[in-house]
């Protein structure tokens, strides 16, 4: 099989470059594979919305950039939150073009919801799934295309390199290229070769490593796994967000979301006593920048000795409550509570990586003729602590980007020959599946207990050598069983872990979602860290 472009991954970053490049380039092949359905995608969970210069009476591109700047914590490239707070009203207007709707005001102008760390109300939303609404919008226009060929339930294994041609790749090579992709058909459990001339990674978060997180299970981390098996550069994995307000309801995976635009229309947290804590650790209280909000919340469980909070609606409209955040009510009565009359009970989850596969402007990876954008890319946009909102948008505005750059470089592009077909010679069929099913819980449970939202040299160290066990036990099973995705997705993120904590190894101080409590100040230095 081959395509001009492909594009792994159907969330809004592979659809956005999807979409662009099927309207600018009826004549080129463009291919769209996922592992799961098509639209089971972070995309589809989200719930706040997307942020952007709307109310430009109130609202301005500088305040716009300042906030993001504030969120991360010193670590942002100014020149690219400029590019994406600049260029993201006009992506957003292409969604609407799409037919994606946006909550209106009763004069019809968009009602804008304000999170965490935003100086003013900037976020679009559809009620609370705002993220479902862009995905179907986004879906059916690619329905309606007739020139993109989504493939769905086909699992990405690895990326085609010189590697695969016999020549030896090291981190030193500067020409690496990607050639395609080896893909496990999981309808006939066949492994193709798919020969691509660009090639777009957009395959998302890596949540899944970890025990508790709002991500659904395909998050597993798997575009930066295999740049890094090709040796491309991985950028700042030690950034892992957690997001303050899940919902509290051990046994549930992945975690429900409370979204932070609860506390934007007056949701305010408390602890077991009832307190609103959160004056006491920033003058912006409910309302601070999340890794602030999640780290005292942190703070008071220790404390008090709890595995959660409480989010405290009560005092809120009623009929208000209901119109903008339906999803989240229906879920609270679901589960015997009413927002209106208890609080909820709300604790930390994984929920996003600043981090990820290292691009430069224009969405370039490390690897020729290879492109990152979404949440698995790292361009320099979240720094060391994402604003809320900024993801979609991000998504967009590089799903953009890397449409406009590979568009003009496509045809000096040809096909590589010569590559050899998948190689499974001397592995058999999986004897146990519990062999991978107890690593990832053993991973996952590492990962939340040594490496969550306040880590200390030792215990990065345990973590270390509890990864080196799972690393060594699963590439021994990788080299003698036939892939399947569990196994693959196992081996992400075991790379995954070792990838943050390494990062996090490296990174002597504490600066936006890292915190170290053996190196608790901030350095003069600002440094990425790249692995
Ligand atoms: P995704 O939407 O996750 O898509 C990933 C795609 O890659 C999927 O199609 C998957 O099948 C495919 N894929 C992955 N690996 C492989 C493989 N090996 N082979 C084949 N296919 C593969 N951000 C905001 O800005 N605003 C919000 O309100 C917001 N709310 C959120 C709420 C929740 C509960 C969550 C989980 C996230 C939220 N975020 C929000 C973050 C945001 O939704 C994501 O960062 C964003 O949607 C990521 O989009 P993406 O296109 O990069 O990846
Ligand atoms: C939320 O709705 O709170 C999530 C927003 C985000 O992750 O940006």
């Amino acid at each position: 099989m081959q395509t001009d472009f492909l594009v792994i991954g159907s969330g809004i970053a592979g659809l956005t470059f999807a979409l662009k490049m099927s309207e600018a380039h009826p004549d080129k092949k463009i291919m769209v594979i996922t592992k799961a359905a098509s639209d089971e995608t972070n995309t589809k969970y989200a719930q706040g919305g997307v942020a952007g210069v709307w109310d430009e009476a109130n609202d301005s591109f500088e305040k716009h950039i300042e906030d993001t700047l504030i969120a991360g914590d010193g670590l942002c490239n100014r020149e690219i939150v400029e590019i994406v707070v600049k260029e993201g009203p006009e992506r957003i207007r292409e969604l609407i073009g799409y037919g994606a709707e946006f909550d209106k005001t009763e004069n019809g102008e968009y009602a804008l919801g304000r999170e965490g760390g935003h100086s003013e109300h900037r976020i679009l939303h559809h009620k609370d799934v705002t993220g479902r609404e862009m995905e179907r919008a986004m879906l059916a226009k690619v329905q309606a295309a007739g020139n993109i060929e989504m493939v769905n339930h086909c699992y990405v294994v690895d990326l085609i390199t010189q590697h695969h041609l016999g020549f030896l790749v090291t981190k030193a090579t500067h020409d690496i290229t990607c050639y395609g992709v080896y893909v496990l058909n999981l309808r006939t459990n066949k492994i193709d070769k798919i020969l691509a001339r660009i090639t777009l990674l957009a395959t998302g978060g890596c949540g899944q490593a970890y025990r508790t997180t709002t991500n659904p299970r395909i998050a597993t981390g798997d575009g930066v796994g295999m740049v890094y098996r090709a040796k491309g550069r991985i950028e700042n994995m030690e950034f892992i967000q957690f997001h303050p307000t899940a919902l509290y309801k051990p046994g549930e995976s992945p975690s429900f979301l409370i979204t932070e635009a609860v506390r934007g229309d007056g949701g305010i947290l408390r602890n077991k006593k009832g307190e609103a804590f959160m004056e006491r650790y920033d003058h912006r209280k409910d309302l601070a920048p999340r890794d602030i909000v999640a780290r005292a919340i942190d703070s008071e469980m220790k404390l008090a000795g709890t595995e959660h909070v409480y989010l405290d609606c009560r005092h809120m409209d009623k009929d208000k409550f209901i119109h903008h955040f339906p999803n989240i009510y229906e879920k609270c009565l679901s589960i015997g509570i009413d927002p209106m009359e208890q609080m909820i009970p709300v604790a930390p989850a994984a929920h996003y990586s600043c981090g990820g596969i290292k691009t430069d402007e224009w969405g370039r990876t490390s690897i020729q003729h290879l492109y990152a954008c979404g949440e698995c890319a790292s361009t320099g946009l979240h720094g060391a602590n994402r604003l809320a909102s900024n993801s979609l948008l991000e998504a967009m505005v590089f799903g953009h980007r890397c449409f406009a750059d590979s568009a003009a470089r496509i045809d000096g592009i040809p096909f590589q020959t010569g590559i050899p077909d998948w190689n499974a010679k001397g592995t058999t069929d999986p004897k146990e599946m519990i062999l991978i099913t107890q690593s990832l819980k053993e991973l996952q449970q590492l990962m939340s207990d040594y490496v969550g939202i306040v880590r200390n040299d030792v215990r990065l160290q345990r973590a270390m050598k509890r990864l080196d066990l799972l690393h060594t036990e699963t590439e021994e099973l990788y080299e003698t069983t036939k892939v399947s995705p569990q196994l693959c997705e196992l081996r992400n993120l075991i790379t995954i872990g070792y990838l943050i904590v390494k990062a996090a190894q490296f990174r002597r101080e504490s600066r936006g979602l890292h915190f170290n409590t053996d190196h608790p100040a901030k350095s003069d230095q600002l440094q990425n860290i790249v692995l």
